[in-house]
């Protein structure tokens, strides 16, 4: 029987080979009219791989014991309990809730209800003072991302955008996707400064990546702009592209639509239920535009004073007493 450093060592490198093949992918999505049977072909190997990268998977969780009784299968994030305190500020208070994988989930509640720090312990940018952050990773494998490094959290397939537009302001629009970009490449420092045949060809595969991206958003007018001077609407959907570079498996958004006109909401609408659906992603948002909101979340949980109100489809939270007088002033 394989020992568990012979199975990780299998884990890894299937891991290494399928990002290859998907980069190679990615490259031959830039030409969609030419070479579709090399890319049917690549799809049935990394089919085979994952199968495969399952199994030893399966092998690994038989040899340690399972975290994955901790998580329904349908479910991708289980907040346990989760507090965060500030000296003797409660922001969030003993929160409990699970996001369905591939759903569109919405966390509301009035300023200062504590949902950016939500955000901010799930990412690990906090350390919660207590209670548990429980995750399905990339690989379908649950982790808890409390035992995570902030900057390592991205890897198990977790991107978000922030409150405020973050973004390389000295860089063009195509270019701050290219630098997101940078954890697809395989090529190291030597290869960077040689500019070797691998990185050249990686290069090109996150390249068509970015355009694609692009073109999917609706952002390719823009891609050779800089974002200084863009409309706020524009920058908002640039962050949104940006985090769908990595492929991620679950997309956290802090107030999308705020700062925008009703126009540019109904458009982010749009391509977000777009994005969910042809990335096969579930997304997290945070979110004060009721009408964003109702529209397009499956299931909404309401706090207020970190603490939750209630929980359940946008019928259920417009019906609920507790949300419309904490909330809606009692509309
Ligand atoms: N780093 C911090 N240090 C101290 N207090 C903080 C910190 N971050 C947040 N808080 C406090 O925690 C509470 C929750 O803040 P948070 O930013 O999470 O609210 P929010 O629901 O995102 O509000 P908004 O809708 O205005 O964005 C607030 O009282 C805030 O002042
Ligand atoms: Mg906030």
């Amino acid at each position: 029987m394989a020992t568990l450093k012979e199975i990780n060592q299998e884990i890894a490198k299937l891991k290494k080979q399928l990002s290859h093949l998907k980069l190679d992918v990615y490259a031959l999505e830039a030409t969609p009219n030419q070479k579709e049977a090399e890319k049917e072909q690549l799809q049935q190997t990394i089919k085979q791989l994952k199968s495969q990268l399952d199994e030893k998977l399966v092998e690994k969780t038989s040899l340690l014991g399972s975290d994955s009784s901790k998580l329904d299968d349908n479910v991708i994030l289980r907040l346990e309990n989760l507090t965060m305190k500030f000296g003797g500020l409660v922001a969030v208070d003993n929160l409990s809730f699970d996001v369905k994988k591939g759903e569109v989930f919405g966390l509301i509640g009035p300023n200062g209800a504590g949902k950016t720090t939500v955000f901010n312990c799930i990412t690990q940018f906090y350390k919660a003072t207590s209670g548990n952050v429980i995750y399905r990773n990339k690989d379908n494998d649950v982790v808890d991302l409390g035992k995570f490094k902030v900057h390592n959290v991205i890897k198990e397939g977790i991107v978000r955008t922030f409150q405020n537009v973050e973004l390389i302001w000295e860089l063009s629009i195509l270019e701050n996707l290219l630098i997101a970009g940078h954890t697809l490449y395989h090529a190291n420092f030597f290869d960077h400064v040689l500019k070797t045949r691998r990185y050249r060809k990686e290069e090109k595969a996150v390249r068509a990546r970015a355009m694609k991206v692009l073109s999917d958003v609706g952002l390719t007018p823009y891609m050779h702009a800089y974002p200084l001077g863009l409309p706020y609407g524009t920058l908002k959907l640039v962050e949104l592209a940006r985090t769908l570079m990595t492929e991620p498996k679950l997309i956290i958004l802090d107030e999308p639509a705020a700062g925008l006109n009703d126009q540019e909401t109904s458009k982010l609408t749009e391509t977000i239920r777009k994005i969910q659906k042809d990335y096969d992603c579930t997304i997290f948002l945070v979110e004060h535009d009721m009408g964003l909101v109702m529209k397009l979340c499956d299931t909404i949980c309401a706090i207020s004073f970190g603490k939750q109100l209630a929980i359940g489809t946008p019928a259920e939270i417009k019906q609920n007493k507790a949300v419309q007088e904490a909330y809606l002033g009692g509309e």
